[in-house]
């Protein structure tokens, strides 16, 4: 089989460097890439490079090799098109029409999927023209990354830094998985909540729970990868921020039940796929409970956790909103699932199997995504990226 061909354009910003990192890992899981830089783009990594690490010839004018017509024949061929870094210049062109270059060229000519990933400093990411051109590229069906927080350069901080090189990889990979299927949340803000709540006991103890948080950031990843607004609040979860999502972290339940009423105020949908504790201690010591000696430990009285699931399902922030549950269950599986939808009130729930070795830290997953309409889909043993975008597609299908 053919491999996929891939356009990584980059256009002239300091980030340009990381996108080295971007092509490896294009390369390396199999695509065939060719690197379409702009003339200031080669101001901060050479041809040389490009060339060297996509064993492809590299060029930024329309003028090298006019027999093969590269300003039309590199588009055309593409799987995908990706700009990272996409600049403020890069976007406004795109967005315009512009074609003085061949990776302006080749934007218009692509009739594949697009991906801009952009980085400038704040000012120029919150521009009102700026801002105007992304929404004409994501209203014509782009994937524009929302930029990261954080150092630019100098030493500037803000909002306009190129994600994680490996986390666009990400986006890239699900985007050309569904092909020409077209970002089908654009518009949509979407929250979804991962990873384990955990519940102190004192300053060093809790009650947590097996939950790595995978699940919950496949679904970021891949809504955000469709072109949805999306909210992740990950309770205690050490992995790297998905790609454009904007990440609230929190500790306990309670901490995860404002987190989540705040962001639901103005979501088309809520997945709540983090492992919230039913219970936490009544008590919390300030300093670290010790042994006595020759007395038993103090029993550890519970209660009751806010059901947070069900609050969101009964008061919807708005009307429509899609509420989606996730269920964990050892045994029984789906008619405890059945049961805790009704219980719960919510569109959609996720029932899966879980075990000492099942679910809880792999990447794969298999699951039945019940509907209060008495729907049933099974999804079969895979990565988790794939039970995510069935749930998406679920959705997608009660948003309309
Ligand atoms: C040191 C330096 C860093 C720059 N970094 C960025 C950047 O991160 N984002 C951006 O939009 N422009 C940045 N610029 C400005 C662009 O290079 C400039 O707008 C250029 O015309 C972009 O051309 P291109 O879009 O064809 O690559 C930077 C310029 C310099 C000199």
């Amino acid at each position: 089989m053919d491999k996929p061909k891939v356009v990584l354009g980059v256009s002239g910003g300091i980030a340009a460097y990381k996108a080295c990192e971007l092509l490896r890992r294009l390369t390396e899981s199999g695509h065939d890439v060719r690197v379409v830089p702009t003339a200031s783009a080669l101001h901060f990594v050479g041809a040389a490079t490009w060339s060297a690490l996509s064993g492809n010839p590299v060029s930024t004018e329309v003028w090298d090799d006019v027999h093969e017509v590269p300003h039309v024949r590199i588009g055309q061929h593409a799987d995908l098109v990706v700009v990272a870094p996409a600049t403020a210049d890069t976007l406004a062109k795109a967005a315009h029409g512009l074609a003085d270059d061949l990776l302006t060229n080749t934007l218009l000519t692509a009739r594949c999927p697009v991906v801009f990933a952009p980085a400038m400093h704040t000012e120029m990411w919150e521009h009102p023209a700026t801002q105007e051109n992304v929404a004409t590229l994501r209203r014509r069906g782009a994937v524009v990354i929302e930029p990261a927080v954080g150092r630019l350069t100098g030493v500037d901080t803000g909002k306009g830094r190129l994600p994680d090189p490996g986390e666009i990889f990400e986006v890239c990979r699900r985007v050309l998985a569904r092909g020409v299927s077209g970002p089908d949340l654009v518009g949509r803000h979407v929250v979804v909540s991962a990873g384990g709540t955990r519940e102190p006991l004192d300053p060093v103890r809790f009650l947590g729970n097996r939950s790595s948080g995978k699940q919950g950031y496949a679904l970021a990843r891949t809504a955000a990868a469709r072109g949805a607004r999306v909210t992740l609040i990950a309770a205690n979860a050490s992995l790297p921020d998905p790609a454009g999502v904007d990440v609230v972290p929190v500790g306990t339940a309670v901490q995860l039940r404002e987190a989540v009423l705040k962001a639901a105020a103005d979501a088309d949908a809520v997945v709540m796929a983090a492992a919230v504790a039913d219970f936490r201690p009544e008590t919390y010591a300030a300093g670290k409970i010790k042994k006595k000696d020759g007395q038993d430990p103090e029993p550890v009285v519970l209660v009751r956790n806010p059901d947070i699931l069900a609050e969101i399902s009964s008061e919807r922030a708005r009307p429509g909103q899609v509420i989606v549950g996730f269920a964990a269950e050892t045994d029984d599986v789906l008619a405890n699932g059945r049961s805790k939808l009704d219980r719960k009130g919510c569109d959609l729930l996720v029932v899966n199997e879980v075990g000492e070795r099942k679910t809880f830290g792999s990447e794969e997953n298999e699951a039945v995504v019940l509907g209060a309409d008495g729907s049933e889909t099974p999804v079969p043993h895979g990565p988790k990226e794939d039970l995510a975008d069935t749930v998406w597609d679920l959705v997608v299908g009660r948003l309309s």
